[in-house]
């Protein structure tokens, strides 16, 4: 094996978003575009040498031929050993399982997500740490200061390894182990949740439907609701994974995970439908013909935890994205644990989790997940709440409206347009900001502004500080209105609007919640003058 040092120079742009570095397949495949990326994450890290890496990915174009080189690089920079995932299969949740057991330096995600695949779709790489969380900010910034010096990169000279087989390669000094990419998982689900009572709730002809998407957690669906517990083959639906996710968007929404929602809002529909997406992390919930917030499903996890035998002894805390309704903190009084609020991302919680301050995490986008990992876990919040109604034997919608009967309902939607001219987002946010001084006391409709600000946070472990992380706006009624640029578009800007509404009322819970929200959804575009600055006279997606 001979390791070749190739000269190069920087890349515009290798910046990390929300979640990694996300372009292009066509921008990856540019030479030496990858190489510089992962040379300069290992160059920005101490100490990795001779230690374990974790390796693999959500399957989509690229994943495979991305890993060769990654294999190859991990080599030259004297890597003592790589974890691959079968076929370069893993799963977020699942490539932060195998970090944290068999206490890997660190770990890379092949995934652009929710984002479409294929040639012309998106590809991405992201870093996880030590504790098998995303690269926390002070990492991601260093990552980047090195795309933007790089000269170099080595490279071992070896040929491809076969990762079809599961086995040990050992290319120079590092030894390449491929393992299979469920096992690790669903071990650790079988000590969270009680697989004995969700069998039986099977065997009792509990139908459900899980929409894999054609994206990575198939094999992970499959083995577990219909291998282990007995579920009927069929319950997974699109569970092969594909390299452009069958021309789909995965994206476990209403608008996306289309397939799922016609059959749960059908005839003769099951008892419980979920997704997940492309990299497994996010998940939905639907009863039958019933939709459940994310928000809503952090809650409704938290004040049933205890039914879980993972967490049966209680929560040390919750801890919700800023965005994220208020519902979950309705739990944390109850329960009188804290609740913390942290900018969007899930890098966000990693801290909290370490330090024992938090169980359960959330996020509006479909994201939760808890002290079992450092990622944001799809599957797992589908096994929550199957345990759940395995324990409850309640449909999923009697669960919910129970829960708002006791802690009253936060009616929530978020509105996004996309692809929206940079400048004229830029612009937006900007105007918004500039009305702040004089909002408070302000009457919009039956509203009135209690505070505005540009959100930011100090990380209460490690003090850090994060600015600029969205303008939000709260009214003395307890409503809410959040706006925020996305940090993980590949096109032009994404302009997110949360939308929150307190009711108390049991009798006005019906409701839709774009009803509900109808008055507040006029405030925000009189706020912010939305139609104005992006031309768009309604939103590209409602969730
Ligand atoms: C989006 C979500 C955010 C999530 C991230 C990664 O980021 O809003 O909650 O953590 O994807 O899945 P955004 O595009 O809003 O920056
Ligand atoms: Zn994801």
């Amino acid at each position: 094996m001979n390791i070749q040092t190739i000269s190069t120079s920087p890349f515009e742009g290798q910046i990390l978003g929300t979640s990694g570095l996300r372009k292009k397949v066509s921008v990856f495949q540019q030479p030496h575009y990858l190489e510089n990326f992962v040379q300069s994450i290992f160059d920005s890290l101490e100490g990795f040498q001779g230690k374990t890496l974790v390796i693999g990915g959500d399957g989509r174009y690229y994943n495979q031929i991305a890993i060769q080189t990654i294999l190859k690089i991990a080599a030259a920079n004297d890597f003592g050993q790589v974890l691959v995932g079968q076929n370069g299969l893993l799963s977020t949740p699942a490539a932060s399982v195998l970090i944290r057991k068999y206490q890997a330096f660190g770990g890379i995600i092949l995934s652009a997500s929710h984002n479409p695949g294929g040639q012309d779709g998106d590809f991405g790489i992201k870093y996880n740490i030590s504790n098998g969380g995303p690269a926390p900010e002070n990492v991601t910034d260093a990552i980047y200061e090195q795309t933007e010096k790089i000269s170099e990169y080595r490279i071992t000279d070896t040929v491809d390894i076969d990762l079809t087989q599961l086995g040990e390669t050992q290319v120079g000094k590092m030894k390449i182990k491929i393992i299979d990419p469920v096992a690790d998982y669903v071990a650790l689900m079988e000590q969270l949740f009680d697989f004995e009572s969700m069998k039986a709730l099977f065997q009792s002809g509990f139908t459900m439907r899980f929409d894999a998407m054609h994206a990575i957690t198939g094999p992970y669906a499959t083995h577990i609701l219909e291998e282990k517990l007995g579920a009927p083959q069929g319950t997974v639906m699109n569970g092969i994974p594909l390299e452009d996710f069958g021309g789909g968007h995965p994206d476990p929404n209403l608008t996306y995970a289309h397939d799922l929602v016609d059959i749960m809002y059908g005839e003769n529909a099951p008892q419980f439908g979920a997704a997940s997406d492309g990299d497994g992390d996010r998940n939905m919930i639907l009863g039958t013909s019933f939709f459940v917030t994310p928000s809503d499903s952090l809650a409704v996890l938290a004040a049933n935890a205890t039914l879980v035998p993972g967490y049966q002894d209680g929560l040390a805390g919750i801890a919700r994205s800023m965005p994220t309704s208020e519902a979950a903190d309705h739990v944390a009084d109850e329960l009188d644990i804290d609740c913390y609020e942290t900018p969007t991302g899930w890098k966000f919680f990693g801290n909290l989790l370490d330090a024992g301050k938090t169980t359960l995490c959330g996020e509006e986008s479909f994201g939760t997940g808890s002290s079992h990992v450092r990622e944001k876990d799809g599957l797992w919040a589908v096994l929550f709440w199957l345990n759940l109604l395995a324990a409850r034997r309640q449909s999923v919608e009697t669960i919910v409206r129970e829960h708002w009967a006791k802690y009253g309902r936060n009616f929530y939607s978020r509105h996004d347009y996309e692809g929206v001219d940079e400048q004229a987002a830029t612009e937006l946010m900007e105007h918004l900001y500039s009305t702040f001084s004089h909002l408070s006391g302000k009457q919009f409709g039956s509203h009135v502004v209690e505070y505005c600000d540009n959100f930011g946070y100090i990380d209460p472990v490690d003090h850090s500080i994060s600015q600029d992380q969205g303008m939000r706006i709260g009214f003395q009624d307890g409503s809410r209105i959040v706006f925020r640029l996305s940090g993980t578009g590949t096109k032009g800007a994404t302009l997110r609007v949360y939308l929150e509404f307190y009711e108390e009322d049991t009798a006005k819970h019906h409701l839709d919640a774009q009803t509900a929200l109808a008055e507040l959804i006029k405030v925000a575009d009189e706020m912010a003058g939305i139609k104005k600055y992006t031309g768009y006279d309604k939103p590209s997606v409602i969730t």
